[in-house]
């Protein structure tokens, strides 16, 4: 009898995937959830150091539902994306608020969460109650169009729908005579096995065909073009804006921080007052020099912003500095435990 997919993702992953990271040698789903969205936009290396930092400062839900958001941020700081840090600390105070301090144990549930997509609910789900549901994220859906040939753009809401479907169907079964059809041992190395195979195997570019356990039987590799796959044509609009920073300096090394609204870019961050031109800065009190400093590109996912950095050394650190500006000296000692937006945390070091 030939192996279905899911039984050669699986024993592949069984022989040749990771066994040792520090999140898979466990069922407890804060560990899991908790490396799952430390993984949404980050490489595996980064996030260990962190993932061991989050642990210590926070060893269960109920620690980190415990904690300021401030904390949270401040040891998010530099992993980027910080709507996952706010929404990282929203979820944990919803499954105590609303769980009684455990998670859900069915991915339709853990979905309701905040920061928990349908994709990052079937990897908790998978992982640590076995449950039969298809993961979707980018390294899978590469995976998958390729391996059945899926053509259909995933720009369109409904091929998208379809190939989930398909995602589906495709989860290992059940085990026979078993009495909860929901649930397979092998899903936990099932869905692993498709997360490897997309970051280590079926890559973007140049994707390792003669190594991968679906060789055999991939549509895109029959072809003769597997990089064809996915087929996406909607491109980001990507937008460009220039924001001028104003980085007031003290006379002990202080410097003036303001916090950012809880929307938009840099959302609920410490930062440096922000002015969208050039003329909207404020002008500098007599007998004070200021300094533009070279301007860099920071890219963020829909939007290529360009920061002009101005400094003022100020003499004496008043409360404000300018008329009505909102913020607080910060000592030279005191920011980089705060949660800074990565450009500005690396002005700071620069200097
Ligand atoms: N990326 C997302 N989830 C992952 C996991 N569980 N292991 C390795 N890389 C991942
Ligand atoms: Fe990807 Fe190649 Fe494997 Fe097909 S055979 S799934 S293209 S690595």
């Amino acid at each position: 009898m030939t192996e279905t997919l899911a039984q050669r993702v699986v024993r592949w992953q069984r022989e040749h995937g990771r066994h040792d990271l520090p999140w898979q040698n466990t069922r407890d789903p804060y560990r899991v959830w908790l490396s799952e969205i430390m993984l949404q936009q980050t490489q595996v290396s980064t996030v260990l150091d962190y993932f061991d930092r989050f642990l210590v400062r926070f060893p269960d839900v109920a620690a980190l539902a415990a904690a300021e958001q401030d904390e949270v941020l401040g040891l998010w700081s530099g992993l980027g994306y910080y709507s996952r840090a706010r929404n990282l600390h929203a979820c944990a105070r919803q499954v105590v608020d609303l769980h009684g301090g455990a998670f859900p144990r069915s991915a339709e549930l853990l979905a309701t969460l905040p920061g928990i997509g349908r994709s990052t609910a079937a990897a908790i789900a998978s992982f640590c109650f076995e449950e039969r549901v298809a993961i979707l994220d980018g390294n899978v859906k590469r995976v998958l169009t390729r391996a059945l040939g899926f053509g259909d753009d995933l720009a369109v809401a409904a091929h998208e729908r379809r190939l989930w479907d398909l995602a589906t169907d495709l989860v290992p079964d059940a085990p026979e005579g078993s009495p909860d059809p929901g649930r397979s041992p092998d899903m936990p190395a099932y869905t692993q096995g498709l997360m490897d195979l997309g970051a280590t195997v079926c890559t973007t570019r140049k994707p390792a065909c003669l190594l991968c356990p679906l060789q055999a039987t991939c549509k895109a590799l029959a072809e003769g073009e597997p990089e064809r796959y996915p087929v996406r044509t909607r491109k980001l609009k990507r937008r460009a804006e220039s924001w001028w920073l104003l980085w007031l300096v003290g006379p002990q090394g202080q410097v003036w921080l303001q916090r950012r609204p809880q929307k938009g870019i840099w959302a609920g961050l410490e930062c440096l007052p922000v002015f969208d031109s050039e003329a909207a800065l404020p002008a500098s009190p007599a007998g004070l020099s200021a300094q533009a400093l070279p301007a860099f590109l920071h890219v963020l996912t829909h939007r290529d912003l360009y920061l002009h950095p101005v400094q003022w050394r100020c003499e004496q650190a008043d409360q404000p500095p300018v008329p009505g500006l909102e913020g607080r000296w910060v000592a030279a000692g005191d920011w980089p435990a705060l949660g800074l937006p990565a450009p500005v945390r690396r002005l700071f070091e620069a200097q």
